[in-house]
């Protein structure tokens, strides 16, 4: 009998040395894990010379010219009598921009529940991953309080707008991305970022892999200065901020302030709430926000900085790359 209790005495602790071993197995994996997630949050931006001489062929006279295009509508609101008279304009612009593109390509128009104007959609397919996916937003909808009056909205948001053309225009004449980067012109943001509320949701009932979110929502009117630049704390994810801020660091070495909006502000909110990751660039902290949005007077004037506004341009090109590129 006392051979019998020796004998499970020493598988009991045969049974401890092996579940010890499996538990510093599994510790072991553990830590290795968290240490590459971290690393892959944290991986540093590596400067890379055929990234900036794409971001050097942003041009500031190309944004002018789209920005004044777009304020030429008179109002580009969800509510007007012809809400999609400006977006069918954008879609033959864009038509026109991809023409001579060698890349994968398309163009759609999105129809919505709760807008009648719709959404533009550019998709640059990937040649790798194509089913992983970098989304740049602006919303091309305009509003002003005044219900007689024009909404040129040329900061409120020719700007985002006109930066994702510009971005376009340089990707499009580029090599392939090897994942599908996408660019959308929300309807109807004003009215309670209505379009990309609707989009988001169908990208979170779809299950779309989305690496990350930038939204360009005003990005003409220096207030801070010129190259003094602002970003959105809430409703964005910290390590596509600190991403953001290790590609500035990297290629511009702007000034970028943190700043809280205090609600959903931008079509951002509708991408983080459906639990995809998002940054949001802006102008300036939101003290010195531009004082002219949403009445007739957003206009190009000369307290408007294309300069300024083309550092947008520079970083969504350097953001799409650096996703592109991990
Ligand atoms: N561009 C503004 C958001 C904004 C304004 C951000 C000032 C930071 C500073 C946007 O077009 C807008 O007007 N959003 C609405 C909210 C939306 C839910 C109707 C707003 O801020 O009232
Ligand atoms: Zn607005």
């Amino acid at each position: 009998m006392g051979g019998g209790v020796q004998a499970e005495s020493l598988s009991i602790v045969q049974d401890l040395a092996k579940l010890e071993l499996s538990l510093a197995k599994d510790t072991k994996w553990l830590s290795e894990r968290k240490r590459s997630l971290k690393s892959k949050a944290k991986k540093s931006v590596r400067f890379r010379p055929e990234v900036k001489s794409l971001i050097d062929q942003v041009s500031s006279e190309n944004l002018k010219e789209s920005v004044l295009w777009m304020q030429g509508f008179g109002s580009r609101s969800h509510r007007a009598t012809d809400p999609n008279r400006p977006v069918r304009a954008l879609k033959e612009k864009l038509e026109a921009l991809m023409a001579p593109s060698k890349l994968s390509y398309k163009i759609e128009e999105i129809s919505h529940s709760r807008t009648n104007q719709n959404t533009i959609k550019l998709s640059l397919m990937g040649s790798k991953e194509p089913q992983k996916k970098v989304i740049l937003g602006a919303h091309f909808d305009s509003i002003s309080g005044w219900m007689s009056r024009t909404a040129p909205g040329a900061d409120d948001n020719a700007s985002g707008s006109s930066n994702l053309i510009e971005v376009a225009r340089i990707l499009s004449r580029s090599e392939p991305p090897q994942k599908t980067i996408e660019f959308f012109w929300y309807a109807g943001e004003e009215g309670g970022l209505i379009g990309s509320a609707e989009i988001a949701s169908g990208y979170e009932a779809a299950g779309q892999q989305v690496l990350a979110v930038m939204q360009l929502d005003m990005t003409l009117y220096p207030g801070d200065g010129p190259f003094i630049l602002g970003s959105v704390t809430d409703f964005t994810t910290p390590w596509v901020r600190e991403l953001l801020g290790e590609i500035n660091q990297t290629y511009f070495q702007f000034q970028i302030n943190d700043f809280e909006c205090g609600y959903g502000c931008s079509d951002h909110a509708s991408w983080y709430r459906r639990g995809f990751d998002t940054v949001a660039p802006f102008e300036a902290r939101m003290r010195s926000m531009n004082p002219d949005i949403h009445t007739s007077r957003d206009e190009v004037k000369s307290s408007y900085n294309f300069e300024h506004s083309a550092a947008f341009s520079k970083l969504a090109l350097a953001f799409a790359l650096e996703l592109d590129e991990r």
